[in-house]
């Protein structure tokens, strides 16, 4: 029986590759940060009890992007040294590690769409951090995948961030006049429900051609945009948000300008849906 080990399954991600996983014929183990806590205790022995797993799959991490700017070290320890581990220890017993990585390790400079084999430049510690993550795998591992992802969005909300910009941005139009979003930034909102079947379908045809995927939603917006899609299929006033540039808007941590990634290569084993799809599922599960 293949068995497979998710790493912080009570995350945004890793709930819904729970759900999606516990319908299937594989051996699943949901690890939480109770279970393990990767900055504290020995990680290779809290890893040894898993060494007749055949994938793990990561998606720990630190994911609040301003937050890593004051705390480099945690946001290195999780995102990159953790990973280190990891990647030694799926390397020496033969385990497939599946690693979730971010558009963040690029630095928006490009026009069309992101492709695997383009040169990442991170503009934040975040980015920073999670680039170093994958060049562990890297240099430690063959049997993997790396899945950069973006803008995430769902049912449990991410716990770094209290939530997701989908409940935040309903929020906002409920309790204001009205409010502003950033109109030139340009992203892949994907829900975290596709990546997870996404990663099911990987294992499920026991794909061997490892390496870098793009794992986002096949279409992409501003992120005025998706507020505009989001407040319309909630019933919510569209007219209460109003575009801003990012120059105007202050962030402690440089974003990437553009955003979008092209799933080309995963297309070939698993077709992403256009963002406005993955809205419409997710809104009608939350209201569910
Ligand atoms: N959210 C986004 O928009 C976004 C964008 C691009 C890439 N990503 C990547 O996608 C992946 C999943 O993100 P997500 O949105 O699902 O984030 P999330 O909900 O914040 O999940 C992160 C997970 O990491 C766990 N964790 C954090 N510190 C830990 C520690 N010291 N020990 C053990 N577990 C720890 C959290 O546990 P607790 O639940 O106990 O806190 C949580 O389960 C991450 O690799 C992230 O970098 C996310």
């Amino acid at each position: 029986m293949t068995k497979i080990i998710v790493l912080g399954s009570n995350g945004q991600l890793g709930s819904d590759l729970i759900k999606v996983l516990a319908n299937s014929v594989y051996t699943i183990i949901g690890l939480n940060r109770n279970d393990f806590d990767v900055t504290k205790g020995d990680i290779e022995s809290q890893l040894s009890k898993y060494v007749n797993s055949n994938y793990i799959i990561n998606t720990i991490a630190t994911t609040n992007v301003d937050g890593c700017e004051d705390n480099p070290e945690l946001a290195f320890n999780i995102n990159s040294a953790f990973v280190t581990h990891l990647a030694k220890f799926c390397n020496k017993h033969n385990i497939k590690l599946i690693h979730i990585s971010t558009d963040y390790v690029f630095d928006g400079q490009k026009t069309t769409p992101y492709v695997e084999e383009d040169i990442p430049n991170p503009l934040n510690v975040y980015g920073l951090s999670k680039y170093a993550g994958e060049i562990a795998i890297r240099n430690n591992l063959k049997n993997y995948f790396i899945l950069r992802v973006a803008s995430l969005f769902g049912i449990a909300g991410a716990s770094g961030k209290g939530g997701n910009f989908i409940t935040t941005m309903t929020r906002l139009a409920k309790e204001k006049d009205s409010f502003t979003v950033i109109n030139d930034q340009y992203t892949c909102p994907t829900h975290t429900l596709d990546i997870a079947k996404a990663i099911k379908d990987l294992i499920d045809k026991e794909v061997t051609e490892y390496g870098i995927y793009n794992c986002v939603s096949s279409s992409s917006c501003s992120w005025f945009e998706f507020t505009k899609a989001i407040l319309r299929l909630s019933n919510l006033d569209t007219n209460k948000v109003k575009p801003i540039s990012y120059k105007d808007y202050s962030f402690k941590a440089n974003r990437p300008q553009y955003g979008v990634l092209d799933t080309k290569k995963l297309s070939k084993y698993y077709q992403m849906p256009d963002y406005k799809s993955a809205l419409e599922e997710f809104l009608q599960l939350k209201h569910n």
